[in-house]
């Protein structure tokens, strides 16, 4: 396989209601990258209209995972970020990709049939083919590692069988257009940390997520001091004290999530924040978490504020990112057609 230059590139749905998970899962993992890596991350609003989404809304939350991006200290100069529709070589690579993915591969998607539920007949063809537009985010730019949280596992694993594959597929005409013996490198997803999968604070064996009916499953990253305070104290518990050791969180779902979160905020490990709580009820340790989600997550909520307040910047934003992003897809895209025989202008 040839070497690729390392890239990192990542991807948040503007689907409203970003919180703590993306948050500790994701964002935060973008943030740090920023240090060794080149990074491009993108609000991927195709994926978004992949189920129904009201155009109003979806500007505006396109503007706020922007904001979110930005707020948390993901430099838009140094790095890119843009919005996904702005670069329409995403969805030209997907194309392509929806004519290597095999059926078999996607009817083997877990969150497919999650999100398509029961009426899986009247779930949108886009939703299907999905993780074929992700392995098209990662590879129109050819990067080689991917943070995510725990549940896009699956579809990384996707995205390599596809670049595998188009590898294979077309390696005579790889090597004969001076790529050597790979196009695309094999993406590597990046899932590290005590918080790949953070859980609902309400039922600590599903995930927190955009879409749970109850908002007391989740914090926002836009809530304020008093809602996260609140969130944290009706968090569902277990009437015994936290643990000294972390074996001891293992049938304790919601005492482990709540350890994670913690250890994730502070960045430490479970094992430390146990050293510390370990004993204690959990009323002491709530306070402590609020005290800790507050400080972190407080200047972030308002800076969001006050970023989605001036949404020409925004836009100028994505419109510089997009414009440097789509120089890097389009020189890609010609050589995937060069590749597959196309000719171009
Ligand atoms: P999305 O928008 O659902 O979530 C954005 C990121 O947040 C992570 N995440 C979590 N991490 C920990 N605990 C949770 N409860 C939790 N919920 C969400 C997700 O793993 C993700 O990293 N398909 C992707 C977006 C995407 C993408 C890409 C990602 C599109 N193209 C290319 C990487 C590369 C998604 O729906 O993420």
């Amino acid at each position: 396989m040839a070497s690729f230059k390392e890239l990192v590139f990542s991807g948040v749905q503007p689907t409203g209601n970003l919180h703590l998970g993306n948050y500790l899962g994701a964002i935060t993992k973008f943030v740090a990258l920023q240090n060794s890596h080149d990074c491009i991350y993108c609000v991927v609003d195709l994926h978004a209209i992949t189920v129904p989404q009201d155009p109003a809304a979806l500007t505006a939350n396109i503007r706020e995972v922007t904001a979110a991006f930005i707020a948390c200290g993901i430099d838009p100069k140094n790095h890119i970020i843009f919005n996904q529709s702005q670069v329409p070589e995403h969805a030209e690579l997907a194309w392509v990709f929806n004519c290597t993915a095999r059926l078999g591969w996607l009817n083997r998607m877990t969150q497919f049939k999650e999100k398509a539920g029961k009426d899986r007949e009247n779930a949108s063809v886009g939703l299907y083919a999905y993780p074929a537009l992700m392995a098209a985010d990662i590879l129109v730019y050819r990067a080689t590692h991917v943070p995510v949280g725990e549940d896009q596992k699956q579809h990384l694993e996707l995205a390599r069988d596809i670049a595998q594959k188009f590898n294979n597929d077309f390696s005579t005409s790889i090597e004969s257009n001076g790529f050597g013996d790979g196009f695309f490198p094999l993406p590597e997803p990046l899932i590290q940390g005590p918080a790949t999968r953070v859980m609902s604070l309400r039922d600590g064996t599903k995930k927190m997520s955009k879409s749970d009916p109850s908002d007391y499953s989740r914090i926002n990253l836009t809530d304020d001091a008093d809602a996260i305070a609140q969130k944290v104290r009706k968090a569902k518990t277990d009437p015994e004290p936290l643990p000294s050791e972390e074996k001891g969180l293992e049938p304790r779902p919601e005492a482990d999530n709540l350890v994670g979160i913690y250890a994730a905020l502070s960045d430490v490990s479970k094992a430390d924040v146990l050293a510390e709580f370990g004993g204690a009820q959990f009323s002491t340790f709530k306070s402590a978490l609020v005290d800790l989600s507050v400080a972190k997550l407080g200047p972030i909520g308002a800076e969001m504020k006050r970023l989605v307040a001036d949404p020409a910047y925004i836009d100028s934003v994505l419109a510089d990112g997009s414009e440097r992003a789509g120089v890097l897809a389009r020189k890609n895209m010609n050589a995937v057609k060069d590749i597959l025989g196309f000719i171009r202008r």
